[in-house]
């Protein structure tokens, strides 16, 4: 959940406080294209991590998984806030693995939404999850999940995906800015989930949706137009130019944001949606 605060002493968490067992952390590679997982008790930001393990070649495919994240990076300067029971994760991905030529790699944080949108639509079957362009997926009109995409300079280039998942840290115990805009899968399924099932739903997902980028199918834009929350909203999105409004049009095939404003309709690279009704 994105917030300024730190996070509350208490909460309402009552699932798999023990964290990942061996078990769980075997039948993630086995299941999922992940070859090492680095698991941690605690960590300051997984991101972080996997971007210090990308310089070494033997890390491709490598998962960053902690219990508990004290210190999460969001978009821009977001902190990212996870209280127990959330799940945070990092995948260090080397686009040679998913054919994903450059121009794509804009485009991974929407596909990752959409990945995580099928895994969620696997595990819960109502609502339908959907993606707010350009990184994150709602449920039920409330925040379920962040995703920071972040590359690597120099040498062979990798991706960070970086994922947080309120799956058992229920919003009914975040701070009180964020109860309104936030929902943890365990409120609406009404129960705690195992992380590792989520985690693996949506491990499967992303290679599923990476290879369909690499591969450059065209059916990606109808899927993420399909599940964009804004389609038809008004939208306020901001820009370092300034503030622009206009009703959502969907995604494009270069996952831009569609706005019909005064001008006609415009296309949005990038910016931070600041308001939709
Ligand atoms: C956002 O909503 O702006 C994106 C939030 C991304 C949070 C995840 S949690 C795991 C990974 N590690 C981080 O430091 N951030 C991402």
């Amino acid at each position: 959940m994105n917030t300024p605060p730190p996070p509350p002493a208490d909460s309402a968490f009552s699932g798999d406080e023990q964290g990942y067992s061996r078990d769980d952390l075997d039948r993630i590679v086995a299941e999922t294209f992940v070859e090492r997982v680095e698991h941690r008790p605690e960590c300051a930001s997984t991101n972080s991590r996997a971007l210090e393990l990308a310089g070494d070649n033997s890390a491709s495919c490598t998962l960053v998984l902690a219990d508990r994240q004290t210190d999460g990076r969001g978009r821009g300067e977001n902190r990212w806030w996870s209280a127990e029971g959330a799940l945070t994760f990092s995948v260090l991905v080397k686009p040679d693995l998913f054919r994903l030529p450059t121009r794509r790699w804009p485009q991974v944080s929407l596909t990752t939404g959409l990945a995580i949108c099928d895994a969620i639509d696997e595990l819960l079957s109502d609502p339908p999850a959907c993606l707010k362009w350009p990184n994150d997926v709602y449920l039920g009109g409330r925040k379920v999940c962040g995703i920071l995409v972040e590359g690597t300079d120099g040498g062979e280039r990798s991706l960070v995906v970086g994922v947080g998942v309120n799956v058992n840290n229920s919003a009914t115990a975040a701070p009180a800015e964020l109860r309104e805009k936030s929902v943890a899968l365990c409120d609406v399924a009404g129960r705690s989930l195992p992380r590792v099932d989520v985690l693996v739903a949506i491990l499967q997902q992303l290679a599923r949706q990476l290879d369909r980028l690499g591969s450059e199918k065209e059916e990606l834009q109808s899927q993420w137009t399909c599940r964009c929350l804004l389609t038809g909203r008004q939208v306020e999105i901001e820009l370092p130019a300034g503030r622009r409004m206009g009703v959502c049009r969907g995604i494009d095939a270069d996952g831009a944001l569609l706005l019909e404003t005064d001008g006609g309709t415009e296309r949005f690279v990038s910016g931070v949606v600041t308001r939709f009704d």
